[in-house]
């Protein structure tokens, strides 16, 4: 049997349930959300706001309407970086982010002359909190933090980093692609200002689905307009979210499948999951510091990180062991740079870049035994 290990770019498999909710609407239903008076129509709508409450739920909004739908995290990001910052606004953030905060910042800098600067952080992902709090000081109007880091796999202290900027009166955007769903959020207890996710990594559903928080009384530009199935006189967006921020018809069958998979992960309990994932990321860690010439990198404390381990063979090309592993062990993980280009260089890893094992909620200690073995045999060959 293959084993997938690539979880951190998207989960598999998916539970049965996500795809029979899929098949359901696009068999029975098929109609657009908000846009009709019919039956089938309206209940199209229901389908959507019970995902939003479903969401709202697991993810700690006080009320359904602050979740966004949108396509994924690099969608939310982008809608949250786009609509809140102005020309000459100053915005912190930190060493690990991933390409979907990154490059939208990068293109801010040049087109809006906003200006970026990094928290200091250790190798591990242990973020400086006391030089944030003195860089705070130069007029910074947002700090946007990946809430886990997709390579090193450490996990962001949202809490601290939140109460910090807040003491200043700066927002938080937290980028939960990687958390959402694999570690508990609340995103109204830690006072999250913008909370981004995706819906096809840890929340178990469809690709193409994924969501933004705002919290209450956060107004954005929007990134896109249109129509929005009400109010359509007006030649402006409403003014009340989520209808403001939707505009265009929905991924309706994507939807359908995030909410079976919402109700499946509270059925399980994102805590369970998160045990679960320790408990192997454990096994795992373990299994790596028996392998010949193997560093892995991020906190060795499994309560410290997600399950994600990037790791380097000395000598070896990250590429061709995980080329190997899938050919010669049918062992599937990915190598390269994860789209986290200054995590790598963070590492020391750059430009290269690193084998990725990411684990899921259906993962087991049989797939972590495998690689484990496979990864010896890789080392003790020559290449
Ligand atoms: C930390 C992080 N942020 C953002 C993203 C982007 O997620 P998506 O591709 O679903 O937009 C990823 C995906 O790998 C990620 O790991």
């Amino acid at each position: 049997m293959p084993i997938y290990l690539d979880n951190g770019a998207t989960s598999y498999p998916k539970p049965d349930e996500v795809c029979g909710a899929m098949i359901e609407y696009m068999t029975h239903n098929g109609a657009s959300p908000g846009r009709g008076n019919y039956a089938r129509a309206m209940d199209a709508d229901k389908l959507v706001y019970e995902t939003r409450k479903a969401l709202s739920k697991l993810l700690g909004a006080p009320r359904p309407g602050q979740i966004i739908f949108t396509c994924n995290a690099t969608e939310s990001i982008n809608m949250a970086l786009k609509g809140y910052l102005r020309p000459g606004d100053r915005v912190l953030t930190t060493g690990y982010e991933h390409n979907a905060v990154a490059r939208p910042l990068k293109k801010l800098e040049t087109e809006r002359g906003i200006r970026v600067e990094l928290i200091p952080c250790a190798p591990d992902g242990t973020l400086d909190l006391s030089a944030m709090r003195s860089l705070l000081d130069g007029g910074t109007r947002l700090v946007a933090a990946a809430h886990g880091s997709n390579v090193i796999g450490c996990i962001t202290p949202l809490g601290e980093v939140v109460g910090t900027a807040h003491e200043r009166g700066v927002p938080v955007l937290a980028d939960a692609a990687q958390t959402a769903g694999a570690y508990p959020i609340d995103a109204a207890a830690l006072q999250i200002d913008m909370l981004a996710f995706t819906g096809h990594k840890g929340l178990l559903g469809p690709t193409g689905t994924g969501g933004l928080y705002l919290r209450e009384g956060v107004v954005l530009s929007t990134l896109k307009e249109g129509g929005t199935g009400g109010m359509s006189l007006s030649p402006f967006p409403p003014d009340d979210p989520p209808d403001r921020y939707e505009a265009g018809t929905m991924n309706v069958a994507g939807i359908a499948g995030l909410r079976a998979a919402v109700s499946y992960l509270m059925g399980v309990g994102v805590d369970a999951v998160r045990r679960h994932e320790v408990e192997l990321t454990g096994i795992l860690l373990d299994g790596l510091d028996s392998v010949p010439g193997l560093t892995y990198y991020g906190p060795r404390d499994t309560e410290d990180r997600l399950g994600l381990v990037s790791f380097n063979i000395e000598g070896r090309d990250p590429h061709k062991v995980s080329m190997s592993l899938d050919r010669d062990y049918g062992i599937m993980v990915r190598s390269g740079l994860h789209c986290a280009p200054s995590a790598h260089r963070l590492l020391g890893t750059a430009p290269v870049g690193a084998v990725r094992a990411s684990l899921g909620y259906f993962s087991d200690r049989e797939d972590v035994e495998r690689l484990v073995r496979a990864l010896k045999e890789i080392s003790s060959r020559g290449e």
